[in-house]
């Protein structure tokens, strides 16, 4: 066993960044309005298909690549059908347009989206740090290298820091592809051999892939009277109140996700092109968020997320005594920003729903994850937006949901899985155990296409 501590404090952006196991990069003040919180100029290729995908990683509202596929007279109809309901058309321009390719979806459509449920579902999002640390201790213990990173972060009311936590498999030259998991239990020790259902970490690393996790409560505590503790406060005056359409915590918790990302993007265990970031429950709606905003997330996996997360808010409470918009309001006021009280009891009025927020992963790994019997979450209201994302997929070929039939209810305890997209119904209450991981770690989910027979 050895240990090493390392730090580095090297200016630059972080592209420029590739040696070492830290990095410091300053990034010019980025608070321009539509929430900057993404290298914008920064590009990902989707894994090893190579048919598809070149995107930005920030969409924020940059018109100006010269794309004029908003063709007059292809008009879309406002709505679509899902399971006989009326749900807003993820491919209808606010022009009223069609959304007609990947090029209009992603130029266009996308930052239409992104910024509706900025604005009116998870808050505008923090900005870049104008600066960011990386300080790694790396322990090798048995097969695996365990590194720690406090991710320091700076903002115009202060400095503060979080961590994560990397396990990586020694046994082969690069994992398979990272696991990176928003937590909120804080029940991720830092024993390699630990393996609860909630985060097999032993059996993660056994199958070839990295975990890292980082602790949701370090960025933003899940509490009212504290969440803007963490980072929120490094952006906006402790004394005043957050203007009404500013991310809270989910979107705080979404906003580390992308920051650790950063980091992964600099270690050179780690292939940046396979990362894919997991959520359960609350943190499935982050994981949702943070992967329908940064593209250089391979795979987003969101784990029995519910409301605000992959269930349709306009099911409201499903017919099974689900959690509606107003319930979630209520009971976590601080999770989401004032502008989303709007619509307690109006779902209706929402301009988006959840089917379009993964709609927002396309055309990279959505993976999607219910349980038959946790009706807080609305299993079947989950299903329904897995579906409806699909077209966005089928702009790529990739509209394959590997369900075989859209309707309700497919067959439990299976992986259904097409060449992008993951979906499946666990037997039993909420929670992410060892049978869902069983299904994540089927097959290879960072290679399109890969391991469809059977999953
Ligand atoms: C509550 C809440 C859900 C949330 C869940 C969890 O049940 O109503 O929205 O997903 O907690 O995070 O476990």
């Amino acid at each position: 066993m050895y240990t090493s501590n390392r730090r580095c404090d090297r200016p630059g952006r972080l592209r420029a960044v590739t040696q070492g196991k830290c990095a410091l990069f300053l990034v010019a003040a980025v608070f321009a309005a539509g929430g900057a919180a993404l290298p914008p100029e920064t590009k990902t290729e989707f894994g090893p298909v190579g048919a598809v995908s070149e995107l930005d990683v920030d969409d924020g509202d940059d018109r100006s690549s010269g794309f004029s596929v908003d063709v007059p007279g292809i008009v879309a109809d406002a709505t679509i059908s899902i399971g006989g309901d009326d749900y807003p058309n993820p491919l209808r321009l606010q022009s009223g347009n069609a959304v007609d390719g990947p090029d209009s979806w992603e130029n266009l459509r996308r930052p239409e989206l992104l910024a509706d449920f900025r604005e009116h579902v998870y808050g505008q999002s923090l900005p870049l740090p104008t600066e960011q640390t990386f300080d790694v201790s790396t322990t090798e213990i048995g097969d695996v290298v365990r590194k720690t990173v406090t991710i320091g972060v700076t903002g115009p009311e202060g400095s503060g820091s979080f961590d994560m936590t990397l396990f990586v498999p020694t046994g082969e030259s690069t994992p398979r592809g990272t696991f990176l998991m928003i937590d909120h239990r804080g029940s991720v020790g830092d024993d390699p051999g630990q393996s609860s259902g909630y985060a097999p970490v032993s059996t993660i690393t056994d199958a070839g892939y990295a975990f890292a996790v980082i602790d949701a409560n370090d960025l933003a505590p899940d509490d009212s009277g504290s969440y803007r503790d963490g980072v929120i406060n490094l952006f906006h005056p402790s004394g005043q109140d957050l203007p009404d359409d500013a991310g809270r915590a989910i979107s705080a918790w979404a906003w580390g996700a992308s920051r650790a990302m950063d980091y992964l993007e600099t270690d050179p265990d780690i292939d940046p092109a396979k990362v894919g970031v997991i959520g359960h429950s609350r943190s499935g709606k982050a994981s949702l968020w943070a992967g329908a905003q940064d593209t250089r997330f391979a795979a987003v996996i969101t784990n029995n997320s519910g409301s605000t997360g992959a269930k349709l808010a306009r099911r409201g409470d499903g017919g099974v005594g689900a959690e509606t918009v107003a319930r979630i309001n209520s009971a976590f006021p601080h999770w989401f920003p004032q502008t989303y009280r709007e619509y307690n009891d109006n779902e209706s009025a929402l301009p988006v729903d959840q089917h379009e927020l993964m709609a927002l992963v396309a055309p990279r790994r959505l993976v999607v994850g219910s349980a038959t019997d946790d009706s807080n979450a609305d299993p079947q209201g989950e299903f329904l937006a897995y579906v409806g994302a699909a077209r966005a997929y089928e702009l790529y070929g990739l509209g394959d949901t590997g369900l075989g039939s859209n309707d309700w209810r497919p067959e439990t305890d299976r992986g259904h899985r097409g060449p992008a997209m993951s979906y499946h119904l666990r037997s039993g209450g909420h929670g992410l155990s060892g049978a869902d991981w069983d299904i994540y770690l089927d097959g290879d989910l960072f290679s399109r296409g890969a391991g469809r027979a059977g999953l």
